[in-house]
């Protein structure tokens, strides 16, 4: 068409840059369409079913006509049920006109940093971090301030150091326990701490219930009612492609973010609703399962890894995630997480696609079969001593 223009993105876009995790996975697709055979460790998904009882409701809710929009902030009765989840898990039991239901909780994420975040706002966060918060913030206009977590202290935040980051312009923390990509679980003390600097936490719970050796984990929600709470269904109940999370917040917040949902959203699929109130009324089991499974998994794959000469100083306590340091193969670890992807058919994540303190660390998801953990190992003993070759000739020269 003549005199067409194409205008660019719009600034805030210059403000995103991509998941990293998710380039991989689709380059990885893409290589599977051409006849490869990936073994996909880049993505923190679950290969479990879902809960039996959540697939069944959501099919009867599609077939008995449940079709239509829900309230906004989601069906009165899901709501009713994650208040009832809270209690059981953390004794605490939020009013469910606190409780917004989302597709997922990256949406739950978006409206909690549109809510709390201006132009010029610092938000303190703890790297390596989940890739997304920094785009989220800056999205918003948002400056992330990161404190960073040691490896040698098994990737545990420390209060003091967050505690002064803080500034005048500081105006929310950003916690995940357990955290992706580290696994690292946050103390009570820590979290206490934390809550008391009196800024608003956004606290990540979405791996809650994936904790291994008996650790502990602590809900923001038992520390402090000013909190928001992000969590979801797409990990512990292996339901990622249902897209469904939501979010918990203090009183004053129910307004603005139903205003928000209304306007962004509408409401959440109103049969994928009803296998949420599914998972958690009869899923308790079915997480356990995949506890105990990946307790396993997560052995088999530190213990292999190790063996390949990854370094990994600490066995991660929770979430599904493996971040191990890999300079030996590569310093770089885009380059690194590409050329296995190529050669070796393993999918990974860069490290730095957690930020620059995850550079010359690759991170393995270990929610895959113990076949598929296996296949990955051998494949990357194939690949790697070819590498670390090639850096130690550089090294050299
Ligand atoms: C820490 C964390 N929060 C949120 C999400 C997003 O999950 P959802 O599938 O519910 O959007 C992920 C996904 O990997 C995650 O690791």
């Amino acid at each position: 068409m003549p005199g067409r223009i194409q205008p660019p993105p719009a600034e805030r876009l210059d403000r995103l840059g991509p998941f990293l995790a998710m380039e991989i996975m689709e380059r990885a697709f893409e290589m599977e369409r051409a006849g490869h055979r990936i073994a996909h460790l880049e993505i923190g998904e679950p290969d479990f079913e879902p809960p039996e009882a959540a697939v069944e409701a959501c099919v009867r809710a599609l077939r008995s006509g449940e079709t239509q929009y829900t309230d906004s902030r989601g069906l009165i009765e899901l709501r009713e049920a994650i208040a009832a989840h809270s209690e059981r898990r953390f004794g605490v039991a939020p009013d469910p006109d606190c409780v917004v239901v989302t597709s997922g909780t990256s949406p739950a994420m978006l409206l909690a940093f549109s809510l709390l975040v201006n132009p010029g706002d610092e938000v303190l966060l703890a790297t390596p971090h989940y890739s997304c918060y920094p785009n989220f913030i800056r999205y918003c206009g948002g400056v992330p301030v990161t404190v960073r977590c040691r490896e040698s202290a098994g990737f545990a935040l420390d209060p003091d150091a967050l505690a002064e980051a803080v500034t005048p312009r500081s105006r929310a923390i950003v916690l995940s326990s357990p955290a992706n990509p580290t696994g690292a679980i946050h103390s009570a003390e820590t979290m206490a701490s934390l809550c008391e600097l009196g800024l608003p936490v956004i606290s990540d719970e979405i791996y809650d219930g994936l904790v291994y050796d008996d650790a502990v984990v602590t809900s923001a929600l038992q520390l402090s009612d000013q909190s928001f709470v992000l969590d979801g269904f797409s990990k512990r109940y292996a339901m990622t492609g249902f897209r469904l999370g939501y979010l918990i917040v203090p009183e004053w917040a129910r307004r603005p973010l139903q205003i928000m949902q209304q306007n962004f959203f509408i409401s959440a699929n109103r049969f994928v609703q009803h296998a949420g109130i599914a998972a958690l009324e009869c899923g308790a089991e079915h997480v356990e399962r995949i506890r105990l499974a990946c307790e396993h998994r997560r052995d088999l794959l530190v213990d292999g890894l190790r063996k390949l000469g990854f370094g990994i100083a600490h066995r991660p306590a929770g979430a599904f995630y493996v971040l191990a340091d890999a300079r030996r193969f590569d310093r770089d670890s885009k380059r690194l997480a590409f050329t296995l992807l190529e050669r070796a058919k393993v999918g990974v994540t860069p490290g730095v696609d957690f930020g620059e303190a995850g550079e010359g660390m690759l991170r393995f998801c270990y929610a895959v079969s113990e076949g598929t953990i296996e296949q990955a190992l051998e494949r990357l003993a194939r690949v790697l001593p070819e590498l670390e070759q090639n850096v130690s000739g550089e090294a050299r020269t």
